[in-house]
């Protein structure tokens, strides 16, 4: 390939991981929003789980948003997977060719940060999707059929909030760095201006979502959200 074809794709490939990743942040947004509703007590909960069932409704079919969600969902998700892996072998090749003689070690810190994270949250998915949606599986022994129920018991497990605490922590720095990453790619950093707002944002993001996905864990292990 030549190097401005490479450029390109590289370039593709980077508008890709952007636009899918936007699409992420606009679902855990909405996603972590929900799940404060388990501060309002089960009914209120388990009331807002069913009703994403009959969003639409009359004129989708029953689920029929929820099945939108999730085509786009798993769209985004192959979209940021691949173009990831490919960007990946890219720069692994990349460092075999001799001129490539100057190394960022800061940025090459957070590029691996975001590969692995990306792995973790990954693995954290295919937890939570067994543990929350495609399967029920209560930790604690319990009843797996009333949405709030099995929300608290399984927070009322230590382990359990151990791990999506720190998968919370991975889910922070990569929308820490991958908004700053996304901009770049958007051409949002080239004045001091758009590069201090872009830092901003991207603090601003990793705070409240990873933050206010937390707060449901913690609550329900500190004993405040209860059965
Ligand atoms: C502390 C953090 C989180 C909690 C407590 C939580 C809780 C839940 C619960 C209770 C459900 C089941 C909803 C229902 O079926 O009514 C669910 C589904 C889901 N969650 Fe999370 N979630 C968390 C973080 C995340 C994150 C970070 C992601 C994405 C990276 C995510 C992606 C999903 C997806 C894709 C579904 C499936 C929706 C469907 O059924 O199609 N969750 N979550």
């Amino acid at each position: 390939m030549t190097g401005a074809r490479a450029s390109r794709s590289t370039i593709t490939l980077k508008l890709l991981m952007a636009v899918s990743g936007i699409a992420f942040i606009l679902f855990v947004l909405a996603h972590m929003y929900g799940n404060l509703k388990a501060f309002s007590g089960h009914d209120a909960y388990n009331e807002y789980a069913a009703h994403l069932r009959t969003l639409g409704e009359p004129l989708l079919p029953a689920s029929g948003f929820l099945w939108i969600l999730r085509a786009g969902l798993i769209i985004a998700l192959v979209v940021h997977v691949y173009a990831a892996a490919a960007l990946w072998r890219r720069a692994k090749r990349a460092r075999t060719q001799r001129y490539v003689v100057k190394k960022n070690l800061a940025s090459s810190f957070s590029s691996r940060w975001m590969r692995w994270g990306g792995v973790a949250i990954l693995l954290f998915l295919v937890w939570h999707l067994l543990n929350f949606s495609i399967g029920k599986v209560n930790v604690s022994g319990g009843a797996t059929n009333d949405p709030y129920n099995l929300l608290v018991d399984t927070f009322d497990t230590w382990w359990m909030t151990i791990i999506y605490l720190l998968a919370m922590l991975a889910l922070g720095m990569h929308l820490h760095h991958g908004t700053w990453s996304a901009s770049q790619t958007l051409g949002l950093t080239n004045t001091v201006r758009a590069r201090r707002n872009a830092k901003a944002l991207g603090w601003i993001l990793a705070v409240v979502i990873a933050g206010g996905f937390s707060l449901v864990p913690i609550f329900v292990l500190a004993g405040v959200i209860t059965k």
